[in-house]
């Protein structure tokens, strides 16, 4: 028998063995080098966690809040596209998996299922809408007041894809989306029967070249804010300025990523990127950040370093793959469990008590 999968490594390892090299490589890749991809992960390593002993932890909690909601830790899913291609029920499966867990299901808005579906098969979820500002305006505000109708609780503006990233890899294997499989939140004519029957290419990328809109800017945002009455999360920041001047246009969180590195290769990994950012906020809004987590330490070190919640795109997608439902569920809880072990070994009882000074860089101890 095959031993259990009881890590996010050994999820992503099977998912490998499963995966057609279509979709494998579309849920990998990078962009260009790769180089942010792996540093993402290798970033992680650079902190060590400075454990406090002999406190009482007897009553321990991972619980926190995310815009004012409940959740049981604060780890949550992150949008990626296409999730039909880990498991039938795609979407519907890991927003199902965040309800039963009791986190944040975002969902993409390049999804194989729709919004309407995702509401109706997890109708208690917490749900967060990931928007793109598309070149259509109408197009845009149609998903909007389709998230409020189907009870979202929040925008999730992405900032960082007004045009995609290059990514080798779907170039070689001229990605496609398997012919039984569809853009579900689109209607035929607004794009996505084109998309299976496109000749030659990445039909994905010609697909989301037409919709970008590389004109976006600040206005936009405040466009958006005057469409919509849900708080407005902005994902894909990695600098304070971009930070501030998130605050200013009134975003209700600032969401540290850089997409997976998917989309400029030689930008930092987000584990670096977000003290700065959490410095500049200074407390006035939620920091958010996602990019390379695999590990109840890895998260452990992003809430000491300001944090409010860290999100999980490919270990998802891995769970998924190998589990369907029980599988999205099962990388959530390993990672709550890992939390948890962090926190009780290391002296923190809530995740309020894990604090700037709990992790340090690793260059310090050469220092000494
Ligand atoms: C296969 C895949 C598809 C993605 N699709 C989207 C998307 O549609 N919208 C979006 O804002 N981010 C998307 N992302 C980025 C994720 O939301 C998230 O930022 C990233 O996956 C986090 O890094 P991790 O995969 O190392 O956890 C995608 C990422 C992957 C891997």
């Amino acid at each position: 028998m095959a031993p259990p999968l009881v890590c996010v490594r050994d999820y992503e390892e099977e998912a490998r063995r499963l995966l057609p090299l279509n979709a494998l490589v579309y849920y990998q890749s990078g962009a260009l080098d790769e180089v942010t991809l792996q540093e993402n992960k290798d970033a992680m390593n650079r902190w060590y966690i400075r454990p406090r002993l002999l406190r009482d932890l007897s009553q321990r909690s991972t619980s926190t809040t995310i815009l004012g909601h409940t959740v049981s830790a604060p780890i949550g899913v992150a949008p990626t596209a296409m999730q039909r291609m880990a498991s039938t029920d795609g979407e519907c499966a890991s927003a199902r998996a965040a309800a039963r867990f009791g986190t944040v299901f975002t969902m993409s808005t390049i999804s194989t299922s729709s919004i309407e579906e995702v509401a109706q098969q997890a109708p208690s979820s917490l749900r967060f809408f990931q928007l793109f500002i598309y070149k259509d305006r109408e197009l845009t505000a149609k998903l909007v007041r389709r998230a409020e109708a189907a009870g979202f609780s929040a925008l999730v503006l992405t900032v960082d894809g007004s045009s995609l990233g290059i990514r080798r890899g779907d170039e070689r294997t001229k990605f496609t989306l398997p012919s039984h499989l569809k853009i579900a939140n689109f209607l035929a004519n607004d794009m996505s029967s084109s998309m299976n029957t496109s000749a030659g290419g990445s039909d994905l990328i010609e697909y989301m070249k037409s919709l970008s809109d590389l004109s976006l800017n600040w206005g936009d945002v405040a466009w958006l804010k005057r469409l919509t009455k849900l708080p407005i999360v902005l994902k894909g920041i990695l600098t304070a300025e971009d930070a501030l001047l998130g605050l200013e246009a009134g975003a209700a969180a600032i969401w540290v990523s850089n997409h997976g590195a998917r989309q400029v290769d030689g930008v930092p990994p987000t584990i670096e990127a977000l003290p700065e950012i959490v410095k500049a906020v200074d407390g006035r809004c939620e920091v958010y950040v996602d990019g390379g987590f695999s590990s109840g330490t890895h998260i452990f070190t992003a809430l000491a370093l300001g944090a409010q919640m860290v999100f999980l795109g490919r270990p998802l997608l891995w769970g998924l793959t190998c589990e369907g439902e029980e599988g999205a569920y099962n990388i959530l809880n390993i990672l709550q469990q890992e939390l948890d072990s962090t926190m009780a070994l290391s002296g923190c009882a809530t995740v309020k008590d894990i604090t700037r000074d709990m992790v340090i860089r690793k260059e310090y101890y050469s220092r000494l």
